[in-house]
């Protein structure tokens, strides 16, 4: 396993991060999914990662729970957590106790003594930037504050912003508050790469959200004719990004070989990309994510022509 400082910061973590939205049911019990994802991320602690993503949305706590409450590397490890104040049903407005709440509740349910990354998220009903942007200035300083409260007990440690878009990620990368962002960015996924340079000048690190785009960047999934039954990208939802993927197996013959791969590789050819956040529900994932990044990657020139082919797609990701 290879690690990256993330940004300008202290903090060293592994280039792969533990993403546990599909790794277990939401009912704690003794299913065999659940079963299966617990083996999932200790497998990967046991072959370095020593990075995990959560949310108490994604209900699944209950089974990291498990696996981490008596896990003698439970103190090396590194958490990121999702804190979306304020969130949809709030109004707009930023409630400190809420988010102090978001972090206890996740240093309890993790056993850890402290987040290491808050992804910050900003929500509206409905979230459009049009109501979005006009907050950034009036959350940034009770943000600020609240965050700034809780490093001084020790609890957190570095703030990153979720975006969603790229308007907000531009407004929101000015305030200063942020040592980096966490985003959506994979073959298919590029609009945030528009930031990397500037990101990279002012030295702040970049958290890349679902690098395999939800596991259509596999090679299970590579042919769609081939889906298995009832597999979730059967839906219509997904015809553009596989007719983009089609156009990337055309630019890049040889990468696409494994396609699984060299999507995980392609991530991390960047440097301002400091971990990948990635679902990983069996032991056989976590050995196929981890065997791919093994610090072998392609040059800048295949992010160029990656973003190239993205910006001329008008039609995805606007
Ligand atoms: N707003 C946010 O902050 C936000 C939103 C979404 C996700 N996330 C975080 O990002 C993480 C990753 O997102 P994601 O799971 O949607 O996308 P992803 O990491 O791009 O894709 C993960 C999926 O790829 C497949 N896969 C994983 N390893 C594989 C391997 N070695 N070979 C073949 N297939 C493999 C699995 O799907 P199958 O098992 O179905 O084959 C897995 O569920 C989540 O767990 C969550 O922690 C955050």
């Amino acid at each position: 396993m290879e690690y990256r400082k993330f940004g300008d910061t202290d903090l060293v973590v592994s280039e792969i991060c533990f993403g546990p939205m599909r790794f277990a049911a939401r009912a704690q019990g003794e299913d065999e999914v659940s079963r299966r994802g617990k083996r999932a991320l200790e497998r990967a602690i046991e072959r370095g990662v020593d990075f995990i993503h959560s949310s108490y949305e994604y209900g699944t706590r209950w089974a990291m729970g498990d696996v981490l409450e008596k896990h003698p590397r439970r103190h090396d490890l590194h958490h990121i957590i999702k804190v979306p104040i304020p969130d949809f049903k709030d109004g707009d407005r930023f409630d400190a106790e809420k988010f102090r709440l978001r972090v206890e509740e996740a240093l309890r349910e993790l056993h850890t003594d402290c987040i290491d990354v808050v992804q910050h998220l900003l929500r509206s009903d409905p979230n459009t930037d049009e109501r979005r942007i006009p907050n950034i200035s009036e959350v940034d300083g009770p943000l600020r504050e609240i965050f700034e409260t809780l490093k001084a007990e020790g609890k957190v440690k570095y703030l990153t912003t979720f975006p969603y878009t790229v308007g907000f990620a531009r407004s929101s990368l000015e305030t200063g508050a942020f040592s980096g962002m966490a985003a959506y960015y994979n073959l298919i996924e590029m609009k945030m790469a528009e930031f990397f340079p500037r990101m990279q000048e002012r030295d702040q690190g970049f958290f890349c959200i679902r690098p395999l785009m939800a596991g259509l960047l596999t090679d299970r999934r590579s042919d769609r004719g081939s889906l298995p039954d009832g597999d979730r990208f059967q839906d219509s939802q997904w015809d553009e990004r596989y007719q983009h993927l089609e156009e990337l197996k055309s630019l890049f013959p040889e990468q696409t070989d494994s396609l699984t791969a060299f999507a995980v590789r392609f991530v991390l050819c960047h440097p301002v990309v400091t971990s990948l956040i990635v679902g990983m529900n069996s032991e056989e994932q976590v050995d196929g994510v981890i065997d791919a990044a093994d610090g072998d990657y392609p040059d800048l020139s295949v992010f160029e022509k990656a973003w190239e082919l993205w910006k001329n797609r008008k039609t995805i990701d606007p």
